[in-house]
């Protein structure tokens, strides 16, 4: 057993992650008088929340009619009906008040002539249940709003009293012996000294696991340490072949170009100079639900018209917009595109391509962010003691596909509903748990197993071996072939975990290390996402089979749940939650509303 001494911190609750979600569950947590810590592998406002751009989505009706109930059947549809519902209900009725206490908070959101919060239009956002135009619902601070909400959150949570813990890199969870989290191991990275957190409730608030793809809008963090974490608990990941590719990532450096570029007035084009979009969603245009706008990219690129010396890639424009708008509207992005593609967007169209963004699938949990661990008379079971949310989680409120700018709000909304939660459950006067020794010591063996490793192959090479795998096989368009080839090779890459070498032995700001921990959390969130997408026989949202080109409710309208163990991953599922929370006589929405139909925009 790998002997290393430790220091023990006694909470009520343990956020692991900085981002909006857990900075704004650690605030909700905080402000109620919980103790509560946020642990964190890199300072708090360099999570990638801070890379945020086109806003967040709320029915505020500052620039026209809107209606949470229209959100929530946009949602709905956008989710191309694998969403809950009641979680879909939740986000949408509580997306005003969540957004107005922001504002409160302190965020400078861009502004109206008449002093409201600023809403643009942003894909698959509409009026009148789909029957009426474009919507402009998504609330932005210029094109930095997550930078402006993570600011503003890790404020609040300092004056509230929240503790930090700040490059921290948390290995394990830490269970009883009867499934219950009682916290975490942690590895303090800027001096080597090991930590456990004893906390009566966990938040899981890790962020998405774009890194297993080769080109990703992500952050090099968004590792999918959460989801790791859990499947090394033999808890189940949700619905992860489901991937989003954002339509305007910057053609070969893959940094995001905000979907608000296409809702202030923006447009693609093919190599015949046509606005194709026209072409596939008659109504919407390039206003579309991403992953359609995506798909239709795609398609013009493989029948030859995309642009560039290898007909590659499509062309957005944003250079018939005036000069003032663009630099009070999209000053960010107008940067980036300089910097990134050497593109002046006042003159030249800047070169984009879909590229992975947001990982719809996740820890699966109830619209409380209590994660679930179903059993096989109870497919709804908590797993005591542990929370997910953000895009660590799966609520699931994306389903298939999540709307733009419905990020954001699902940060904010299911972190403070976690901090309700939290309030309801945790006994601030109750003791701490006796913590199991035999799982913080589980977790230091394989720590230790990690730093010593002495195999043949390096951890680079592995990752980069598993994101090309999976950036080939589990695409925007997928085949039984593709995926079936994509399953045996991302398998074979998981069994090299056990030959991994680490060259650094030292517990210093060992990156070498740090990334070897991260890619033991990649790996099984790759698995999943590619025997999951090999097992699912339809077309729905984010996953386009091209054997099964349509949707199938019969058989497929259920959540799919993976358990990972090594390189062998096991499947099941999970109903999805056809109710909502409130029915039309309480006000709510009228079910037919919300019936399955095809989705077309
Ligand atoms: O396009 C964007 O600004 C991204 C927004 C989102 O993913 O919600």
């Amino acid at each position: 057993m790998a002997a290393y001494e430790y220091e023990t911190h006694d909470y009520d609750v343990v956020v692991v992650g900085a981002g909006g979600a857990g900075l704004r569950a650690t605030l909700g947590m905080a402000e109620q008088g919980l103790r509560t810590a946020c642990v964190t592998k890199v300072f708090p406002t360099r999570s990638h929340t801070v890379a945020a751009q086109g806003g967040i989505a709320a029915s505020l009706s500052n620039m026209g009619p809107d209606h949470w109930q229209w959100h929530m059947y946009d949602t709905v549809k956008g989710s191309d009906w694998l969403g809950d519902t009641d979680a879909m209900e939740y986000l949408a009725r509580e997306a005003p008040k969540a957004v107005y206490e922001l504002e409160h908070y302190g965020v400078p959101f861009s502004r109206t002539e008449k002093g409201e919060i600023y809403q643009r239009p942003f894909g698959g956002h509409t009026t009148e249940f789909g029957e009426g135009p474009p919507v402009q619902r998504t609330c932005a601070a210029a094109d930095r709003t997550g930078h402006a909400i993570l600011h503003t959150l890790y404020g609040q949570s300092l004056k509230n009293n929240a503790e930090f813990y700040i490059e921290y890199f948390a290995i394990d969870l830490i269970m009883s012996e009867d499934g219950q989290c009682q916290g975490v191991v942690c590895w303090k990275l800027d001096d080597g000294t090991m930590h456990v957190f004893n906390a009566k409730m966990v938040v899981l608030a890790t962020g998405g696991y774009g890194r297993a793809y080769f080109s990703a809008t992500s952050a090099h963090t968004c590792t999918g340490d959460g989801g790791g974490m859990a499947a090394r608990q033999g808890l189940p990941l949700q619905d992860m072949e489901f991937v989003q590719f954002h339509p305007t990532g910057i053609y070969g450096a893959g940094c995001l170009i905000t979907e608000g570029a296409r809702g202030e007035g923006g447009y693609l084009t093919n190599s015949e100079g046509e606005r194709f979009m026209e072409r596939y969603a008659p109504t919407y245009k390039d206003l579309a639900s991403r992953d359609v706008v995506s798909r239709c990219m795609t398609m013009e690129i493989r029948e030859g018209r995309g642009v560039g010396t290898d007909s590659d890639h499509i062309h957005l424009h944003l250079n018939h917009l005036p000069a003032e708008a663009l630099n009070l509207r999209l000053p960010g992005i107008s940067e980036s595109a300089r910097i990134f593609a050497g593109v002046d967007v006042t003159k030249e169209p800047i070169p984009v391509l879909p590229t992975v963004h947001y990982n719809m699938g996740g820890i699966p949990t109830n619209y409380w962010g209590e994660v679930l661990n179903p059993t096989a008379d109870d497919s709804d079971a908590v797993c005591p003691g542990l929370m997910a949310v953000g895009e660590a989680g799966c609520a699931s409120v994306h389903g298939a596909n999540r709307l733009g700018s419905n990020s954001l709000i699902d940060l904010v909304v299911f972190g403070r509903a976690a901090a309700i939660k939290a309030g309801q459950v945790v006994d601030a006067e109750a003791p701490n748990p006796t913590l199991n020794q035999a799982s913080i010591d589980a977790a230091f063996d394989r720590f230790d197993g990690l730093r010593h490793a002495n195999g043949g192959t390096g951890t680079a090479e592995l990752r980069l071996e598993m994101q090309k795998t999976m950036q080939a096989d589990a695409a925007v368009f997928r085949t039984d072939k593709t995926l079936a080839e994509g399953v045996t090779k991302m398998e074979a890459v998981a069994e090299k975990m056990s030959d991994l070498h680490v060259t650094d032995k030292s517990l210093v700001w060992n990156s070498d290390l740090m990334e070897t921990l991260e890619l033991t959390n990649l790996m099984p969130n790759a698995l999943a996402t590619i025997v999951g997408a090999e097992a699912r026989k339809e077309s729905r949202g984010a996953h386009a089979h091209e054997d099964y080109s349509e949707r199938d409710d019969k058989n497929w309208r259920v959540h799919s749940l993976a358990y990972v163990e090594g390189a062998k991953t096991t499947l099941k599922t999970r109903p999805v939650h056809l109710d909502p929370l409130t029915t039309e006589d309480e006000g709510g929405i009228d079910l037919k509303k919300i019936a399955p139909k095809a989705r077309v925009y």
